[in-house]
């Protein structure tokens, strides 16, 4: 057994990963954090969650005593945590983007000065399908963000094949994706019956999406638009695709065959996937097509944001980094 504390279990990610360890047969959750609502009990915040624990303020010398965190907080307040979780030897995978980028003047230019410098670079980047074979050996595991996800698991096999000339990232998110405070503030009647490109131009995730391409043989710029979608959870990932190479339907479904035919939480299927069907699951569905008359390729990947996009693709991460399997307690 090992113990686990998840910081910012107030929050949405927080708490999914906090009911997933509570109930996961070798983790043990021994602390889980708050800031105004310390003092409460979790599942009286997040009933759903149905952990009874208090949530305590931070305090590296208390939730540093574990084996393994999970830090689930903003980028930016995250990385000093996670230095403080680092030097007391607690392994950890950081949900926010701290650890993502892996050139420290990208990082600055979207998202200012890095709050834990020497550790910049040190983490693994926590997608499975891509880095099985150094999660394992990692304390530090930055886990990706939503949209990239969805987007490079969707795009890898592409990528790989060298058939990326070009890309359209047309990528929709329900509100939760925004987190609990900035969710709070989402007025139900502009969110609801309602739709909105956000951050056009520059969101975030580009350059981690861009970053990873780049990894997997396709270095180019892409062009990444966000929407907001009146859902609570599920994001839907629309990727248009100039190809590079000739590719035919069955080299296409071949491609992603080949690529996904082992993984547990990756599901290829002919029709294009909804977010009902991965909704509160580790799984992404994917399909791809070929547009015979513009000679463009379509790929459409769904993921539950808060689940593979976050929360349960962290725990797929911890069973790695601790030698489990990987699907332990995962469903
Ligand atoms: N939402 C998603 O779909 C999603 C997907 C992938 C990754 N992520 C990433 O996961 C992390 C958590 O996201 P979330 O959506 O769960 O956010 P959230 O619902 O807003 O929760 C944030 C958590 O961090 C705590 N927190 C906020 N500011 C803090 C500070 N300055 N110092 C200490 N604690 C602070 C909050 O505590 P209080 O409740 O007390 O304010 C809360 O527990 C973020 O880095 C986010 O980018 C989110």
């Amino acid at each position: 057994v090992a113990d686990v504390a998840v910081l910012g279990a107030s929050g949405y990610a927080g708490a999914i990963a906090s009911s997933l360890i509570w109930r996961h047969p070798f983790f043990s959750l021994k602390h889980v954090t708050a800031r105004s609502e310390s003092g409460a009990l979790l599942d009286e915040i997040h009933p759903r969650t149905r952990v009874p624990l208090l949530l305590e303020d931070w305090d590296p010398d208390v939730q540093g005593e574990v084996d393994a965190a999970l830090v689930c907080w903003p980028h930016g307040v995250s990385a000093p945590a996670v230095a403080e979780l680092r030097e007391r030897g607690v392994r950890v995978v950081d949900l926010s983007a701290d650890f993502r980028l892996r050139d420290r003047d990208t990082y600055e230019d979207w998202y200012g000065p890095h709050g834990a410098p020497d550790l910049f670079g040190a983490a693994v980047y926590g997608l499975p399908e891509l880095y099985r074979e150094q999660i394992p050996g990692a304390d530090l595991v930055a886990n990706p963000g939503c949209y990239p996800t969805a987007a490079l698991l969707g795009l890898a096999p592409l990528a790989r094949a060298g058939a990326i000339k070009d890309v359209v990232i047309d990528a929709k998110s329900g509100v939760s994706g925004a987190g609990r405070s900035l969710a709070h503030n989402t007025h139900y009647v502009e969110a609801d019956e309602n739709m909105t490109p956000y951050k056009v131009e520059r969101h975030r995730h580009t350059p981690e999406i861009e970053q990873e391409l780049a990894v997997l043989g396709a270095t180019l710029p892409i062009t990444f638009t966000p929407h907001l979608v009146p859902l609570a959870q599920g994001e839907l990932v629309s990727a248009y695709v100039t190809p590079a190479i000739e590719l035919g339907e069955g080299e296409l479904a071949d491609l992603y065959h080949e690529a996904y035919e082992g993984e547990p939480w990756v599901e290829v299927k002919l029709g294009p996937p909804g977010v009902l069907e991965v909704r509160e699951t580790n799984y992404c569905r994917i399909s791809v097509h070929r547009d015979d008359r513009t000679g463009r390729v379509l790929v459409f990947s769904a993921i539950d944001n808060l689940w593979k996009g976050a929360a349960s693709q962290a725990v797929q991460n911890l069973n790695l980094m601790f030698g489990r399997d990987e699907s332990e307690g995962l469903g």
